[in-house]
């Protein structure tokens, strides 16, 4: 007998982040993130397939098996908290494809662990709705909760020790105010030199700004969620800016230092203050991760200013425009190959 299912899942942006966790098992946060989920021009189809005709589990990421290690490891333990839920017994196989540019250096863990639970829980008919989804896939990798909706979403810390207060939940809807995008500035292709789990943890041990930080966290996060309900995008600008600035001082304060940024992230730092200067207002905000690559999040209306200024810039690899996406979807396009049954 055999059961399969197939999600669609896209990554998120966060305008205010998450980098600490008060539990590690659980992935539990120390501070509320806010973000944007993103079309599907990035995402992951996974296909989770249960058979009795499988002499072992296997999971295959853009083709080939992949190693049950690092963050495939903690997704897999998830995976086997969804098969207990299910009462199951069957073995698992999982082929999970990523229609990301080739080498964007974008990370697919968020969108990958998203359409895992979803692709799961559906192959197994358990009734769970996005909120149970986002707090599956926060223990696969804390980021994922918040693609569980479309739109702007905003991921609450919580403070019980089982994390049962701990999900995400929608600010606003993709229609809201859809003129905000993100457009991805490529700057580096490699993955990145230190993961963000080890990371975190070495920033938690070692910043003495850190507990400083968690508190501005959660009051960005409070008037992020107000200028987005107000489409305040002045000041939901002045803020993403500020906010990604005070991560990567958290990260810098780190020892040894966590240094995400190069010389061409700071090029459009100083490019986009420029071009807001310039113009008297808010036209786009930066936003980085753990990593070079930039976000600038702007208005539909100023794409071709802001292209054309990226375009300026040496050493920019590739510029993706993404609107924003309405949340995950079952598909019935399996991506598992015959060859896969193992
Ligand atoms: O979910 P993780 O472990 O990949 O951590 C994500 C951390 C940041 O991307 C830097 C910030 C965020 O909130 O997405």
């Amino acid at each position: 007998m055999e059961d399969i299912a197939t999600a669609i899942a896209t990554p998120n942006i966060a305008l205010v982040k998450y980098w600490g966790k008060r539990n590690d098992r659980l992935i539990l946060p120390e501070n509320d993130s806010v973000s944007i989920t993103l079309d599907e021009s990035v995402k992951t189809t996974t296909t989770v397939l249960f058979s009795d005709r499988l002499s072992r589990d296997a999971f295959y990421i853009d083709g080939s098996e992949s190693k049950i290690e690092g963050v495939t490891a903690t997704a897999m333990d998830v995976l086997m908290q969804i098969k207990k839920m299910a009462n199951e017994k069957r073995h698992v196989l999982i082929a999970s494809e990523n229609t990301f540019p080739s080498g964007t250096g974008l990370a697919s863990s968020a969108s990958g662990s998203m359409a895992l639970v979803y692709a799961a829980c559906s192959a197994l008919k358990l009734e769970i709705d996005a909120k149970g989804l986002s707090m599956l896939a926060r223990q696969a990798s804390g980021s994922a909760c918040r693609s569980a909706y479309g739109g702007f979403v905003r991921w609450l810390k919580g403070s019980n020790d089982d994390g049962s207060d701990s999900y995400a939940k929608q600010i606003a809807d993709e229609k809201h105010w859809n003129e905000v995008i993100d457009i991805i500035a490529i700057v580096d292709q490699k993955k990145k030199k230190v993961a963000s789990r080890e990371g975190q943890a070495l920033t938690k041990e070692t910043s003495k700004l850190y507990a400083l930080r968690k508190e501005i966290a959660q009051e960005h996060a409070d008037a992020a969620e107000n200028a987005i309900i107000e489409k305040d995008f002045e000041r939901l600008a002045m803020l993403i800016m500020t906010e990604s600035n005070n991560m990567h001082a958290v990260m810098t304060d780190t020892f040894p230092p966590l240094l995400y940024l190069n010389d061409v992230s700071k090029s459009i730092i100083y490019a986009i203050h420029e071009l807001n200067e310039s113009s008297g207002s808010a036209i786009a905000a930066y936003t980085f991760d753990a990593g070079p690559n930039a976000h600038i999040i702007t208005k539909k209306q100023n794409v071709h200013e802001v292209t054309e200024m990226l375009e300026g810039i040496e050493g920019i690899r590739n510029i993706i425009e993404c609107r924003q996406g309405s949340g995950p979807r079952l598909s019935d396009a399996s991506v598992i190959k015959d060859e896969m049954y193992v």
